[in-house]
C-alpha cells in the first residue's frame, strides 16, 4: 500500500483494498511511523458500547514522529512559518531543530509546575508560535491538552475547564486580531475565578501590556524557562491515551469534549494530510484556521509535522490591513497549498477582484476549503481567480469528532465539481441512510450521511459522559456512526454535502447549538422565552436568527436587542451573536409545547408563504403576528 497516492486508478485499488481489508490496510500506512513498541492488535471495534481501539498494546508519542524522526535529514527545514497580524512585524522560522528545542523546553516547564502524564491543560492563546509548541510540548510529557479558541467568553472557558478539570491554563498576556486587540489574560482571570481545580496559569507575553499577575498561582512563561534543560525525553503512551480534548457543539445546551487518541489520530492525520494536500518536500503549506479548532490542530499542527511539511501558521484576519492580506502572504513565501473556508472565500469575493489582482499567486498548486458546503459561486471565484483554473480544489468534508478528512478529491487525483466534496478517502465507508436506517444504494439519491466502520482517528469518547457520545452519535442508527448531515451523491457517485439535519448551525464553518445560543440569550434579565434557528447568510452559509419574548413589553426593542447581544457575547462570545433579533409576544407551539421550529426557519428564510400545516399549534395566531413582524 503506498503511503503516498499518486494516482486516480492508484486510488481507486487502494480504496478497494482498504474496504476489503482494513486492518491489512491500516497496518501498512501505520508502519510508517514510528512506534515505541508495535501493535498486538490492529482493530478492536463495536459501535454499540460503542468502543473502538486501534493499534492496541503500541506505545508512541506522537512528538517523536512530529519533531525527533526528522532530525536526521530535516534539521534546518523549517518546521512552523510565522506570519504576525501586522505586515510590518518580522516573520519567524522555526526549523525542525528549533523546535525539538522549544519543544522540550516546554515540556519542561510544563513539569516544573507540576503537571504531568494524564493531566488536563487548556490553553487559551493567540496564533503565536508558542500556541503550537505548547501542544507539542503538553503530548510530549502525555497531558491532555484543550485548546480553546481565543474569541471565546470567559464564561465560555470556565465551563470548558472545568469539564475537564483542567490543572493549568497556559494564555498570554494579549492577543492581537486584525484591528482588535484583546486582554486574553484579564479573560483569564475572569474564567478561573469559577474554576477550583486550576493550579496554575502559564503566561506567554505577546504584547507588553501592564498584566496583573496573582502570586502563587500565575507565572511568566519567560521566567519559567530559565530554570529549566533542552532535553525532554517523550513519553511513551498507549495508542488508545487520550491525545487530546477538543469542544464542539451539538444540539443541546452543553457543548462537549470530544476525545481523541494519540495511536490512530495520529495515523489518520499524517495519511490525510499527504495525500489530500499531495505535499512535496520543500513546499510551504498554509492553513488559514485557528488552532482552537480542530481544522488547526490536524492541519496546521500535527498533519503537517508529522510529513516533515514547512507548515505556516497565520496569526490575523484575511482582511487586515486589507483584503488581499491571503494573497499578498500566499506570494510572500511562495505558498504551494493553501486552505481556507468558504465564509473568507465569500467575504474576500464581495471585497472585489482588484484586492487579488496585485499579486501573481503562481506558486498556488492545491487550493482546499472546509467547514461548510461551498456554493457553486464561491467555487468559480476560487477557481478562476485563486487557482488560476490550474489548481485543483479540494472540498474537504469532516468533523471535529472525526479527527482528519473523510471526503474529498487527493489533489488532482478525483474529480472536480462545483459544492461537490467527492470520493471517500482510502480507509472511509460512507453511506447515505433513509428515515429507517436503511442503506440507500443507488445514485442520485439524498440520505443521512453516516459511516459504517470505524478509522483510525475517530471520537472514542465525550469527556466524561460515554453516555452522551453513545446516544448522540450510535443511537440514531444502529451500527453506524452518525454525522448529523444531509448529503446526497450524484449519479457518478460524488458527495455533495448538504448541511446539518440536528439542531446545530454552521455559522462560517463554526457550530452551534441552538439551545445553546437559547440558554445564553435568556440569561438576559429581560427575556422570558427564546427560540433561535439558521438562516441563509451570503457571507456566513448561516446567520442566526433569535425570536425572543420579553418579560415585559418595552418601546425602545433596539435597545434590547444591543443588550441581548451583549449577554450573548458574555455567555458565549461574539461570534455566536445574533444576526436578526425579533421580539415577538409568542412562540408557535404544538399542544405538547414543542417550539415548531419548521414555521420559525422559514419566516427567518424568508418564505412565509411555505409554512405547511399549521392546524397542530395551540395557537396558530401567533404566526400571523410573527409573519408580519418580520417584514
Ligand atoms: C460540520 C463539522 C472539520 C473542520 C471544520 C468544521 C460541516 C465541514 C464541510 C464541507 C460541507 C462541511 C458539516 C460538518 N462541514 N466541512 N467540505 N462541505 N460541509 O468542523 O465544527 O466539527 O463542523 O461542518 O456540517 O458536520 P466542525
Amino acid at each position: 500500500m503506498a503511503y503516498r497516492v499518486s494516482s486516480f486508478s492508484q486510488y481507486e485499488q487502494d480504496y478497494q483494498f482498504s474496504v476489503e481489508n482494513p486492518e491489512a490496510f491500516w497496518e501498512d500506512i501505520a508502519s510508517n511511523y514510528s512506534w515505541i513498541r508495535k501493535w498486538d492488535k490492529t482493530l478492536e471495534w463495536n459501535f454499540d458500547e460503542p468502543k473502538v481501539e486501534w493499534f492496541k498494546g503500541a506505545k508512541l508519542n506522537i512528538t517523536e514522529n512530529c519533531i525527533d524522526r526528522h532530525l536526521a535529514s530535516k534539521a534546518n527545514q523549517t518546521a512552523i512559518l510565522w506570519e504576525p497580524n501586522d505586515p510590518k512585524e518580522r516573520f519567524k522560522k522555526i526549523t525542525y531543530q528549533d523546535l525539538h528545542q522549544q519543544v522540550c523546553r516546554f515540556a519542561n516547564v510544563l513539569k516544573r509546575n507540576g503537571v504531568g502524564k494524564g493531566d488536563r491543560v487548556c490553553l487559551y492563546m493567540p496564533m503565536i508560535p508558542e500556541l503550537a509548541i505548547a501542544v507539542l510540548a503538553t503530548a510530549r510529557i502525555g497531558a491532555i491538552h484543550s485548546v480553546v479558541f481565543a474569541g471565546f467568553s470567559a464564561q465560555s472557558l470556565a465551563d470548558r475547564i472545568n469539564d475537564a478539570t483542567c490543572k493549568m491554563v497556559i494564555t498570554a498576556d494579549g492577543l492581537y486580531r486584525g484591528a482588535k486587540e484583546i486582554p486574553l489574560k484579564n479573560i483569564v482571570d475572569e474564567a478561573v475565578e469559577d474554576c477550583e481545580c486550576v493550579e496554575r496559569v502559564l503566561v506567554i507575553e505577546r504584547t507588553a501590556w501592564n498584566t496583573e499577575m496573582q502570586a502563587g498561582r500565575d507565572v511568566w512563561y519567560h521566567d519559567e524557562v530559565q530554570h529549566v534543560g533542552d532535553e525532554c525525553p517523550a513519553e511513551p503512551m498507549d495508542a488508545e491515551d487520550p491525545l487530546f480534548i477538543l469542544y464542539t457543539s451539538g444540539s443541546t445546551g452543553k457543548p462537549k469534549g470530544v476525545v481523541h487518541t494519540c495511536g490512530g489520530y495520529m495515523v489518520y492525520a499524517g495519511y490525510s494530510f499527504q495525500n489530500v494536500f499531495q505535499y512535496d518536500p520543500g513546499d510551504t503549506y498554509w492553513c488559514t484556521a485557528d488552532i482552537g479548532w480542530i481544522t488547526g490542530h490536524t492541519y496546521i499542527v500535527y498533519g503537517p509535522l508529522l510529513n516533515g511539511a514547512t507548515t505556516l501558521m497565520f496569526e490575523g484576519v484575511p482582511t487586515y490591513p486589507d483584503a488581499g492580506r491571503f494573497w499578498q502572504v500566499c506570494d510572500k513565501h511562495h505558498v504551494n497549498q493553501f486552505y481556507t473556508a468558504p465564509t473568507a472565500i465569500r467575504a474576500l469575493m464581495a471585497c472585489g477582484d482588484e484586492h487579488v489582482l496585485p499579486y501573481s499567486l503562481n506558486s498556488l498548486r492545491v487550493i482546499g476549503t472546509v467547514g461548510e458546503p461551498i456554493n457553486e459561486e464561491a467555487w468559480n471565484w476560487y477557481n478562476v481567480h485563486i487557482g488560476k483554473e490550474k489548481c485543483p480544489i479540494v472540498d474537504t468534508w469532516w468533523q471535529t469528532e472525526t479527527g482528519g478528512i473523510m471526503i474529498s478529491s487527493l489533489g488532482e487525483y478525483g474529480p472536480q465539481k462545483a459544492a461537490h466534496a467527492g470520493f471517500p478517502l482510502p480507509g472511509i465507508q460512507p453511506v447515505l441512510l433513509d428515515e429507517k436506517g436503511n442503506e440507500i444504494q443507488e445514485n442520485e439519491k439524498e440520505g443521512y450521511l453516516a459511516v459504517k466502520f470505524p478509522w483510525p482517528s475517530m471520537i472514542r469518547t465525550t469527556w466524561g459522559d460515554h453516555e452522551r457520545c453513545k446516544k448522540v452519535y450510535f443511537s440514531h442508527y444502529n451500527g453506524y456512526y452518525f454525522t448529523g448531515d444531509g448529503a446526497k451523491r450524484d449519479a457518478k457517485g460524488l458527495y455533495r454535502i448538504i448541511g446539518r439535519v440536528d439542531d446545530v448551525i454552521n455559522v462560517s464553518g463554526h457550530r452551534f447549538g441552538t439551545a445553546e445560543i437559547e440558554n445564553a440569550i435568556n440569561q438576559n434579565i429581560h427575556v422570558a422565552e427564546s427560540a433561535v434557528v439558521g438562516y441563509p447568510h451570503d457571507i456566513k452559509g448561516q446567520g442566526i436568527y433569535a425570536y425572543v419574548i420579553l418579560r415585559k413589553p418595552v418601546d425602545d426593542t433596539d435597545f434590547i436587542s444591543a443588550e441581548i447581544i451583549e449577554t450573548v457575547k458574555e455567555e458565549i462570545g461574539a461570534i455566536a451573536k445574533p444576526d436578526k433579533i425579533q421580539i415577538v409576544s409568542g412562540l408557535p407551539k404544538t399542544r405538547s409545547g414543542k417550539i415548531m421550529r419548521r414555521i420559525l426557519r422559514k419566516v427567518a428564510e424568508g418564505e412565509p408563504d411555505k409554512l405547511g400545516d399549521i392546524s397542530t399549534l395551540l395557537d396558530p395566531n401567533v404566526v400571523a403576528e410573527i409573519v408580519k413582524g418580520a417584514q
